[in-house]
């Protein structure tokens, strides 16, 4: 049996989500944050939407990962403190840690404990001689990065996924420059970047035939029933994912069947008729477009990875000198 790994934990505690939850649902348009859907449960769920036929980005970003990450691994050199936000199983990095030149750390941030501490587990076992450095946080907020015990040559920031488009566009900017001031002098980012495409492709990977994505949505529901001692009856609210070519971005919401209202932790929430609760954006970015955000937040792109048919994009982007 491998030694239990260490892990700092700077995760928000039960009133934090309970004031997150009141607040969003005060609000006229009904909203939640997003990062709520990651307790255990969610994040099992999310890696079964990984799975998913419709859902695209995971493959075509492993797709690229399989083929450039050697690549990527040179472009970040050798003796690199790789830092990651979100890691979940850290699927992708494996195959990035497969090819760095003796780096110089892995510091895993997410927000689930559970899902952190297998794959911090899971890692160590693989990568013997890796220090494995995890953080559980919600990476939104400032955290200490803690510090390997090798020197890093240079810090490099790894945000896969699409979950760079759970921000809006403004948000992107100042969140790329908090990632570029984390990554430091000759740091980089390698950012994962979806891209625009047809409706169809972009509502069925946002509601599948199985259902596992209106599962993961209606989980945010379960957990505030769970742990905040809510009353939603989940058969009231229906799953709803849809494209906003406008604003570029799939909507997910969760619609009321009926009016009726809902207690949360002492709190009455009443709902119209197909009134929503707005659970997560997804925006899809062209390479140009994501280029200005960047250049937005002094970033300039070193290299853009894409496959074939131009799905999804891995981007290296780094501080301009
Ligand atoms: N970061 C993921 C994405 O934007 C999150 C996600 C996937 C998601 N499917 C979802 C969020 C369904 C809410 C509902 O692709």
């Amino acid at each position: 049996m491998s030694a239990p790994v260490r892990l700092q934990d700077v995760a928000p505690d039960r009133a934090r989500f309970r004031d997150d939850v009141w607040h969003g649902l005060s609000l006229p348009r009904k909203t939640l944050p997003c990062k709520y859907f990651y307790d255990a449960r969610g994040s099992a769920l999310f890696e079964a939407i990984c799975e998913l036929p419709e859902y695209y980005p995971t493959r075509t970003e492993l797709s690229i990962m399989e083929r450039h990450a050697g690549d990527m691994a040179a472009r970040l050199g050798a003796r690199c403190l790789l830092v990651e936000y979100g890691s979940g199983s850290s699927r992708k990095t494996r195959l990035l840690l497969d090819r760095l030149e003796a780096p110089a750390g892995y510091v895993p941030i997410d927000i689930s404990r559970t899902a952190l501490a297998a794959s911090a587990r899971a890692l160590t076992d693989a990568y013997p001689a890796l220090e494995v450095l995890p953080v559980c946080a919600d990476y939104t907020e400032p955290f200490d990065l803690p510090h390997p015990q090798r020197t890093p040559l240079r810090r490099a920031v790894y945000f896969p996924g699409s979950t760079i488009g759970n921000f809006t566009p403004p948000e992107v900017a100042s969140f790329l420059a908090r990632m570029a001031r984390v990554a430091g002098r000759r740091g980089a980012l390698l950012v994962g970047v979806d891209l625009k495409k047809e409706r169809a492709v972009l509502e069925a990977a946002y509601d599948d035939a199985a259902g596992v994505t209106a599962a993961f949505n209606r989980n945010l529901l379960v957990r505030i029933n769970r742990e905040l001692g809510g009353e939603f009856d989940l058969a009231r609210f229906a799953h709803r994912a849809r494209w906003d070519e406008q604003a570029g971005r799939v909507e997910m919401h969760l619609v009321a069947d009926r009016a009726h209202s809902v207690r949360v932790a002492g709190r009455a929430f009443s709902f119209a008729r197909g009134e929503t609760i707005h659970t997560e954006n997804s925006y899809k970015f062209d390479l140009a477009q994501f280029a200005a955000l960047a250049a937005g937040a002094g970033l300039a792109v070193r290299e853009v990875w894409t496959d074939d048919a131009r799905r999804f994009s891995v981007q290296l982007l780094s501080v301009e000198a």
